[in-house]
């Protein structure tokens, strides 16, 4: 029997088959579809087409993954009635809908101990297609449906150790963790696992949205974080500096965040610069780089300020913005903790988080009927 766990709260769509051993966590398969490329005409997610790109691949990558997981197939009997009550859960979803009645005719399907879905915090359109796709594999497999929060998700893509089958480290409490993505930017105090407090958060801007939008200034692609960053090392390298120097909103007030003010202070600068035909490759990769410092400035000085305050033993450092290296190594520098990362596969949105969480320990299974979208979901309401 495995344990299925469904992603799809942003521009990911991510599956993974796992099962609980004596010796720890298996994973069969995992799989991460991004849909980046989708996204970059618009410089950001854009609610309506993660929805559409989620409902088209979610049967196709659940195949993958069957394939990949070499998982015996069991053989089912589906009555005239689950398939009319499929056709109510999957009515926004239409060909999500026909995708899995063509699967259905097969007479057999992965048998499922138990099924996992982020159901927030998220873009709602997209967290909508993975919850209703959990509701009509559950309403198939009868298997129990466990609901898991994104952000801590990303919490626990930092606490695997070892190969397959893995174990999950316990952090030394309480932790401090710094959540950092595309939609949120959380200093997160963790007194135990299921037990958090928001100590601070962004104001505006996500800081993975600010990276995003820079580098849409900068003509870069989207996502931006990854090419900022390469901008950045670059200039490093080169010793290339800007001779202004960015805000670091709100750096000494306070735990929560602002980027939008930096974001605007990058605006104008590159807005002049191009006024006057003056945005050259030197000084592209110069902004990254003072704009990635203040980033990583403000980041590392309230996580130090926090972790302090709150007598943290060990930090966290989670989300898609996790895998830029320099913020990294400039939170490695002030602090001298225990820091928990991600492995590079890890950083950005995958199922296998969620399926770590609710593998070290047991969150509360919903009734099928009662199962929605909570896009606002905070990780200080987890029920364990
Ligand atoms: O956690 P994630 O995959 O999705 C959300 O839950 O939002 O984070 C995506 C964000 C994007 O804004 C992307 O630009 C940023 O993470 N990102 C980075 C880097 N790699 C991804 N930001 C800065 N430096 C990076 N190397
Ligand atoms: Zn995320």
């Amino acid at each position: 029997m495995y344990t299925l766990t469904i992603e799809t709260t942003c521009d990911e769509t991510s599956l993974t088959l796992t099962s609980k051993t004596k010796s720890g966590l298996f994973v069969h398969s995992h799989l991460v579809l991004s849909q980046a490329q989708k996204h970059a005409e618009y410089g950001g997610v854009f609610p309506n087409v993660a929805k559409r790109e989620h409902a088209k691949n979610l049967i196709p990558l659940l195949i993958q993954l069957i394939k990949d997981a070499k998982a015996d197939l069991q053989k089912i009997e589906i009555q005239k009635e689950t398939i009319s009550e499929l056709k109510e859960v999957l009515q926004r979803e239409p060909e999500l809908f026909v995708h899995l009645a063509m699967l259905l005719k097969s007479g057999f399907f992965i048998p499922l101990e138990k099924i996992v879905v982020v159901s927030g915090p998220g873009l709602d359109p997209a967290v909508w297609v993975g919850v209703n796709f959990a509701k009509s594999l559950a309403k198939i497999t009868k298997a129990p449906i466990v609901p898991v929060n994104h952000m801590e998700g990303h919490i626990f893509s930092t606490l695997l150790k070892g190969d397959n089958p893995y174990t999950v480290v316990k952090p030394e409490l309480p932790s401090m963790a710094l959540l950092i993505s595309g939609g949120h930017t959380q200093l997160v105090l963790i007194r135990d696992f299921g037990d958090y407090k928001i100590i601070g958060e962004t104001l505006d801007d996500a800081v993975g949205e600010a990276f995003d939008k820079v580098a849409r200034m900068l003509d870069l692609h989207y996502p931006g974080g990854p090419e900022i960053s390469k901008l950045a090392k670059e200039a490093r390298k080169k010793n290339i500096k800007l001779e202004t120097k960015f805000p670091r909103p709100i750096l000494k007030e306070g735990y929560d965040f602002s980027f939008s003010g930096l974001k605007t202070a990058v605006k104008y600068f590159v807005d002049d610069l191009k006024k006057q035909n003056k945005l050259t490759k030197e000084k592209k990769l110069a902004i990254a780089r003072e704009f990635e410092d203040a980033v990583a400035e403000v980041l590392s000085v309230k996580l130090t300020k926090a972790s302090e305050e709150f007598k943290a033993q060990s930090i966290i450092v989670g989300g898609g913005v996790s895998a830029n290296s320099h913020i990294a190594e400039t939170i490695k520098k002030n602090i001298k903790k225990n820091m928990y990362k991600a492995p590079a596969n890890l950083t950005g949105d995958n199922a296998l988080m969620s399926a770590v969480a609710e593998f070290a320990y047991p969150h509360c299974q919903i009734d099928v009927n009662e199962l929605k979208s909570d896009p606002n979901w905070s990780i200080e309401t987890v029920k364990s």
